[in-house]
């Protein structure tokens, strides 16, 4: 048998170890890339991985769960931590390093500045987290300053995440092109997620919904309903009428702003969140003519 495993990418916990190993690379004139991650690492991740090695890129994964972007009373404490295993996951992927700073590498003793992205954060997820927004800016305009990348890699998965992402590097005229890589998802549907392993049998099959519902809003546009009255009032039913869901949010919004919108004329996404036991699921659609149907 001639079955090599793929070594997985070297691991550095310091800005400064992490600039070093960086720099020669940018010397000899090859693009950086970086995918910031909270660890607990799936397919999802790995994609934006193959997405930077595609664009060519020295890929830098980050692996860090953010303490600021979690509200009180949120997962931070049982969010899931495994940094070997993240790291064997990436292997494969082809990321070249792994920056796994401890809290005090990016939040030292006496940490008092905050980068706010406004107006685009008060809706959704920022409604239902008020604090998440302000926590994941800071933390991603570090990395942008701690690593200094070309490209960045960010998740459809994370709609409204990605939208502030790119307007603060645009407010902020920061260094970096951001690209948004769509959604990769389980067999049945389900966006892939850390949190799914929260889920037990029965609630999986619940938080199916979710995808479900996307799915007929996504083929109702595709046969040429253009009021996101009538896809709205779908894609909620349907999560409504599933039993042992809350419905957080769903909407039809503009893909720039994420303002409601009446009538779908320019890119627009259909969003949803929802609660099945503990957990909290996202999901969403983008809708408009350039973009495919899954
Ligand atoms: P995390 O939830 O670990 O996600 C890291 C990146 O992976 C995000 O850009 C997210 O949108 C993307 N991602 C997650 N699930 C995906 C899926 N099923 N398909 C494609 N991409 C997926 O998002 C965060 O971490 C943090 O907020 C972070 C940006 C790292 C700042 O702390």
């Amino acid at each position: 048998m001639n079955q090599t495993v793929p070594t997985p990418p070297p691991i550095v916990h310091t800005v400064a170890d992490l600039r070093a190993a960086v720099a020669p690379r940018r010397h000899q004139g090859v693009p950086i890339g970086l995918v910031p991650t909270m660890g607990a690492l799936h397919a999802g991740h790995a994609s934006l991985v193959t997405a930077s090695q595609a664009a060519g890129a020295f890929t830098v994964v980050t692996i860090f769960v953010n303490p600021t972007q979690f509200g009180p009373g949120e997962d931070f404490a049982r969010y899931p931590r495994n940094l070997a295993r993240d790291a064997a996951l990436l292997a494969p992927a082809g990321a070249d390093l792994i920056f796994a700073p401890a809290t005090e590498e990016v939040y030292p003793p006496g940490f008092c500045t905050r980068a706010e992205v406004e107006s685009l954060t008060r809706h959704w997820e920022g409604a239902a987290r008020p604090t998440h927004f302000r926590g994941v800016t800071t933390v991603v305009l570090k990395l942008f300053n701690m690593a200094q990348p070309d490209f960045a890699f960010f998740g459809q998965k994370d709609l409204q995440q990605s939208v502030v992402v790119r307007r603060m590097v645009r407010d902020l005229d920061l260094p970096v092109e951001v690209r948004v890589c769509p959604i990769v998802r389980e067999p049945d549907g389900l966006a892939m997620s850390s949190r799914n392993v929260f889920l037990s049998a029965d609630e999986r099959r619940r938080a199916l919904c979710l995808p479900s519902a996307l799915r007929d809003v996504e083929e109702r546009f595709a046969a040429g309903e253009r009021s996101a009255a009538i896809l709205s009032a779908a894609l909620r039913a349907r999560i409504e009428s599933t039993p042992g869901v809350q419905l957080d949010y769903a909407a039809i919004v503009d893909a720039e702003t994420l303002e409601e919108v009446s009538a779908i004329a320019a890119p627009s996404a259909a969003i949803a969140a929802l609660r099945v036991g503990a957990t909290r699921l996202l999901d969403n659609a983008l809708l408009g003519p350039e973009f495919r149907s899954r």
